[in-house]
C-alpha cells in the first residue's frame, strides 16, 4: 500500500511516499480503507518533535517511534480483529489513532476509538472532526461545563477547534462571542455566533465584556488577560498553548482557582468512541458541519502540514486517499 513515511525529526521534506506492507489489525482493532483523513497541529507537533517535552512523553526521543503520520481518518472497515465487537466489514467509519497511520492508503486502529460515520457527511467531512471536534467537545462540556443561556467566548473561531466549538456551543443554548481575524469574519458569523470580534480592531481582554466560559485555541495571552475577561465564577479552558503558557498555567492557574472564583486550566482531548456517537448525533441533527478550507492528495500531505502551520487555515485541511480500483 502508499503511505506517508518519516524516519528522523525536521521539515515537511523528512516526509516521502512509500510503498509499504498492508498493516495487520491486532485483536482489538480495525483495519480501515482509509478514504480521507485530516492535518491538525498535532502532526506538525509529531513531525518536528517539538515541543521537546512531547518526545519525554513518548513520541521516540531522537526519532520518531512512530513512521506515519495521519490521527483523524474516516474510511471502510476492511478486516477487524477477533475481539472486535460492535463493527464488521464493510461499515463505514471515523475516528483516529494516537500514534497515527491515516497518511496511508489502510491503517489499524482500535475498536474503541471509532464510531460509525454519520450518514449525511462525506468521507472527506468525517475525517476533519475527529481530534478537532472531541477538542471542541470535551472542552465546552467537560472541562469548560457549559450551561445554557451562558456567555460564551471562543478565541481562535475560524481555526479547525474553533469552527467545531462555535457550533457546538451553539447547540448547548449559549450566546457564542468568535474572535477571529479579518478575512474570517464571514465564515466565522456564518456558523451561527452572535458576535465576532477582529482581533486587528478589538481585544477581547480589553474592551469591557465578560464571559462565564472561554475556549483559548491560540495561546497568545496571559493568563491575567484571560482572567480579566471572565465572568465571576467564569472558566477558561485553554486549549493551545506554548511551553511558556503552560507553564504559566499549571504553576499560576491552580493558585487563580485557589484565591477566588475564576477558573482557568489545560485540557487535552481523547478519542473516545463514546465521544464520537455524540459528534456524530449532532452532524445527524444538523446542527454542526465540517468547514474544509483545503483538500489535498496523499502525495501532496507535506504541503497540506506545510499550509497548516502557517497558523491560518480556515477551518480543516484534509487528505483525500484515491484508491485504485483493484483494491
Ligand atoms: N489540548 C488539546 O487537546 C488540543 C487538541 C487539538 C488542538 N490543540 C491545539 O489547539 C490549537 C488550535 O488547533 P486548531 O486545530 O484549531 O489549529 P488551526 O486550524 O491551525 O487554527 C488556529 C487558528 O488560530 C487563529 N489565530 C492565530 N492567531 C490568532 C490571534 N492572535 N487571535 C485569534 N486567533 C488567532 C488562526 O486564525 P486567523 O487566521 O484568524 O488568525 C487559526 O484559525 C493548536 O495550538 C493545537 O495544537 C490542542
Amino acid at each position: 500500500m502508499k503511505a506517508i513515511v518519516y524516519y528522523s525529526y525536521g521539515s515537511p521534506d523528512v516526509l516521502h511516499l512509500k510503498e509499504i506492507e498492508k498493516p495487520v489489525p491486532k485483536d482489538d482493532e480495525v483495519l480501515i480503507k482509509v478514504r480521507a483523513a485530516s492535518v491538525n497541529p498535532l502532526e506538525w507537533h509529531f513531525m518536528r518533535g517539538k515541543p521537546y517535552f512531547m518526545r519525554l512523553m513518548g513520541i521516540g526521543l531522537l526519532k520518531p517511534k512512530n513512521n506515519i503520520l495521519g490521527v483523524d481518518m474516516a474510511g471502510q472497515v476492511e478486516s477487524v480483529g477477533r475481539n472486535v465487537k460492535q463493527l464488521q466489514p464493510g461499515d463505514e467509519v471515523f475516528g483516529g489513532s494516537n500514534s497515527g497511520g491515516g497518511y496511508a492508503d489502510y491503517a489499524c486502529v482500535s475498536e474503541d476509538r471509532l464510531a460509525l460515520k454519520p450518514a449525511n457527511i462525506t468521507f472527506e467531512e468525517a475525517a476533519a472532526i475527529p481530534i478537532a471536534g472531541l477538542t471542541a467537545l470535551q472542552g465546552l462540556r467537560d472541562k469548560g461545563k457549559i450551561q445554557p443561556g451562558q456567555k460564551v467566548l471562543i478565541n481562535g473561531a475560524g481555526g479547525g477547534v474553533g469552527t467545531f466549538a462555535v457550533q457546538i456551543a451553539k447547540s448547548f443554548g449559549v450566546e457564542v462571542t468568535g474572535v477571529c481575524s479579518t478575512g474570517k469574519l464571514e465564515m466565522v458569523s456564518s456558523l451561527g455566533t452572535d458576535r465576532v470580534i477582529d482581533y486587528t480592531q478589538e481585544d477581547f481582554t480589553e474592551n469591557g465584556h465578560r464571559y462565564d466560559l472561554i475556549l483559548d485555541n491560540v495561546g497568545n495571552r496571559s493568563i491575567f488577560d484571560l482572567k480579566r475577561a471572565l465572568n465571576q465564577k467564569g472558566i477558561c479552558v485553554i486549549i493551545g498553548f506554548s511551553p511558556a503558557i503552560m507553564f504559566q498555567t499549571l504553576f499560576l492557574g491552580p493558585l487563580i482557582s485557589m484565591t477566588g472564583s475564576k477558573k482557568i486550566g489545560l485540557m487535552s482531548a481523547k478519542i473516545t468512541g463514546k465521544d464520537l456517537v455524540v459528534l456524530k448525533e449532532l452532524f445527524e441533527a444538523g446542527k454542526v458541519k465540517s468547514i474544509i478550507d483545503r483538500r489535498y492528495k496523499l502525495s501532496e500531505v507535506p504541503e497540506a502540514i506545510r499550509y497548516l502551520e502557517e497558523g491560518h487555515a480556515k477551518g480543516k485541511v484534509v487528505i483525500i486517499l484515491e484508491h485504485e480500483s483493484k483494491t
